[in-house]
């Protein structure tokens, strides 16, 4: 619609036609069950006369029901602007793909956003207009269990994941190719103190906008369409009533025209958050903040009319929301088609095509991180396997944002690996859990029975695992948290494997049989364990409906596995949160200081986490030479170029992620002592040799300085080349200035 006929429109809206368009519910209010409920579930209190205004709906998710909803909304509504639908499409709608973690662990950008290309068209068929993802929050807290949504631990991996996926969404003008995207959490969401979830924030402004901010602002240049406000405060301000972060930052600096929306429930929780004393308060602070719509609450809908009569609020602020709602309507087709893209023909035509599903094994290779090997892998097929272990043969492999899922579409390692060997024998061995109640309660919460099957008998399961074992030339085993403990309100302040499957561990491990560990997580564990006692260890995270295949073709080695930790595996929980970027501190724990008690250091654990950012290993043996710099001088208009010699020194072709940091020695604040700063993805040939080269420019050596401005210092600069973040390959330059 042009834009004149779309002024022509909203100037006809009556005051609550425009407060509906900043209204979003779930289907149950417009009486559609099937519903997916993903916040707090408890009547709203919303007016009975609002509901035919909401301007949209959160996660419906299918065309049949998409179509229905929007026909019969606009056959009763004097206005006919159609609904815009809004989901958590997360890693997938139907071809589920490993969770955001593994696929930050691929450092494959293209991979990234074909998934997204992929995720776009099965829900854009499905009549889905806008995905709530991608989500690029920074995380170095793996208590958290929203870590599983996150990318990595790193900002120039999280800026480049988050261009990937805004762009994989919102590719194309094909409405029934593309959805618009919603980056989210905005901001520092990930920053939740000791991991709690919703908890405080305390972040200083430096590091704010060093490292929690650029992500979003990554999303935001590739086009992303919408922006959600985080549960947590930044500066002590709930970020929903924000105006420093949603107007100053979000509107001034970055110049966003495209919609706010909270996230659920967020805006009436500013009474928690103690900032309004009642409903009616927080939906003044929320509006005038810059927050266009109220997801879920009734704040918006039952006071915003009222403040304008009351002259407590401008109308522009009403006005300039709801313009920009129905912008968006216009610029994703509505008003031409509001159906868009929902086809039940194509649904059945794209959905799972084999295509698809052959994408989603290639990211299961790419994301699963090899982080032991003894030589034992890769298997040969006439080895005689003992598969154990609660995920040897579960569906449970897609994690907590997958709930439309068909779970019979899932490979199981159990399938995958018997394409493989006819020589398998599988049992459970144990529980995932010793106590079910957090499964229970969510369950309940979600409408569904426990599901009872997860209960075994575990003497005789443990039985039957040790003969399984003991008859066995090689033992895997399948082992991980449950998937209840990850995600959305899933905090665990202990990161172990859960002890009925340690204690089915430690039983197998007692047969001196070779083991191979896989292990199925939304987040890095504990796993010193598990280190001691495998010949390998291949963490699988939640991989997906290819997860079966995908991580059979490592372990028989039709794959070489390429992936690398893009989030750091603490040696100890005490160690959280833990990053590779941290400052060197007054008293560094170096080599220099061993024996000193006065160093930055625990008396009862490592610095150093268990397997480091950037760490994965390969079937193939990748050897560095000594980093070249093509001048040891740059100035503010010129680059360096460094170099590098990779050689595969084994039989296996390989991938190998080389990868490129930069430490500022000295500079009017204290600096990471590594970050990264460029990646290259090489494949080398069995005992073939290349050149890398990384090309240094300033732009890389700004930073927040002193005086906040953000710019270069001269001085002298390490550069470092190699496998991965603990690398000591280096070499020196200084900038001019
Ligand atoms: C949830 C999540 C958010 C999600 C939203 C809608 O509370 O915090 O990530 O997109 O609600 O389901």
């Amino acid at each position: 619609m042009k834009k004149d006929k779309l002024l022509e429109l909203f100037n006809s809206l009556t005051l609550e036609e425009k407060i509906g368009q900043l209204v979003q519910l779930n289907p149950d209010f417009l009486n559609e069950s099937d519903t997916v409920h993903t916040g707090p579930i408890s009547s709203i209190g919303i007016k009975e006369e609002m509901i035919p205004y909401t301007g949209s709906i959160l996660n419906s998710v299918n065309a049949k029901q998409i179509k229905t909803i929007q026909k019969e909304y606009i056959e009763k509504s004097r206005h006919k602007i159609p609904l815009l639908f809004m989901a958590d499409i997360i890693n997938g709608y139907k071809t589920i793909f490993p969770i955001p973690l593994a696929l930050g662990c691929s450092y494959d950008f293209k991979l990234v956003k074909e998934t997204a290309q992929i995720s776009a068209k099965e829900a854009a068929v499905s009549g889905i207009h806008v995905t709530f993802s991608p989500m690029v929050d920074m995380v170095h807290d793996a208590r958290w269990g929203r870590v599983m949504e996150s990318y990595s631990e790193d900002v120039y991996l999280n800026n480049q994941y988050a261009e990937a996926m805004v762009t994989g969404y919102q590719g194309t003008n094909d409405p029934h190719n593309n959805i618009a995207s919603c980056v989210k959490h905005f901001a520092g969401y990930g920053g939740a103190q000791s991991g709690r979830d919703y908890n405080t924030v305390e972040l200083s402004k430096r590091t704010l906008l060093e490292e929690y901010l650029p992500a979003y602002h990554s999303a935001i240049k590739a086009g992303c369409k919408m922006v959600m406000t985080s549960f947590n405060t930044i500066d002590r301000i709930p970020v929903t009533a924000n105006k420093w972060l949603l107007r100053n930052i979000l509107r001034n600096e970055w110049n966003f025209k495209g919609v706010t929306i909270s996230d659920h429930s967020a805006i009436k929780e500013l009474i928690n958050h103690g900032i309004a004393r009642e409903e009616k308060e927080t939906a003044q602070k929320a509006l005038e903040a810059g927050c266009d719509i109220d997801m879920m609450t009734a704040c918006y809908a039952n006071n915003l009319s009222r403040l304008v009569k009351e002259k407590k609020l401008d109308i522009s602020y009403i006005n300039d929301a709801a313009f920009r709602v129905l912008e968006l309507k216009n610029d994703l087709g509505l008003f031409e088609n509001p159906y868009r893209g929902a086809d039940e023909d194509d649904e059945k035509k794209y959905i799972l095509a084999p295509e698809f599903r052959n994408k989603a094994r290639e990211a299961v290779e790419k994301s699963c991180v090899l982080l032991e090997n003894n030589g034992i892998l890769p298997l040969n097929s006439n080895k005689k396997i003992a598969l154990i272990g609660p995920y040897g043969n579960s569906k449970e492999l897609c994690g907590m944002w997958s709930f439309t899922v068909d779970k019979d579409n899932v490979i199981t390692v159990k399938e995958g690996i018997e394409k493989y060997s006819n020589n398998v024998q599988y049992c459970t061995g144990s529980q995932i859990l010793d106590d079910y109640q957090v499964v229970k309660e969510l369950n309940s919460l979600f409408g569904q029975e426990f599901k009872n099957q997860e209960l075994v008998d575990e003497s005789l399961e443990l039985k039957c695992a040790k003969e399984y074992a003991k008859d066995a030339d090689v033992v895997i085993m399948a082992l991980g948290e449950h998937s209840y403990q990850s995600g959305e309100a899933a905090s665990r302040t202990d990161l172990s494997i859960p002890k009925p499957q340690m204690n089915l561990f430690k039983e197998i491990v007692k047969l001196k049989k070779p083991i191979v560990s896989l292990i199925f997580s939304g987040r890095p564990l504990i796993l010193n364990e598990i280190k001691k006692y495998s010949d390998a260890v291949l963490q699988c995270w939640f991989p997906g409906i290819e997860g079966g295949n995908g991580i059979a073709n490592i372990l028989y080695g039709k794959v070489n596995p390429s992936a690398r930790l893009s989030i750091s595996f603490p040696y100890h929980v005490g160690q959280c949160p833990i990053s590779y970027n941290f400052l060197n501190t007054g008293r560094p724990n170096t080599k220099e200081n061993i024996g000193n008690r006065f160093v930055s250091k625990y008396i009862d654990a490592p610095n150093l986490p268990l397997y480091g950012f950037g760490y994965g290993l390969s079937y193939s043996q990748f050897e560095y030479s000594k980093v070249s710099l093509s001048s040891k001088e740059m100035s503010m208009d010129t680059v360096i170029e460094a170099s590098v010699i990779v050689e595969n020194k084994s039989e296996y072709e390989g991938v190998e992620t080389v990868q490129m940091y930069i430490n500022d020695v000295v500079s009017s604040v204290s600096r990471p002592v590594k970050e990264l700063k460029g990646i290259k993805k090489i494949t080398l040939k069995p005992y073939e040799k290349k050149k890398v080269d990384f090309i240094i420019t300033n732009e890389m050596l700004k930073f927040y300085r002193c005086d906040m401005k953000y710019d270069s210092e001269a001085g002298k600069f390490i550069v470092y080349i190699g496998h991965d973040s603990l690398t000591n390959n280096e070499e020196c330059f200084e900038l001019i200035k």
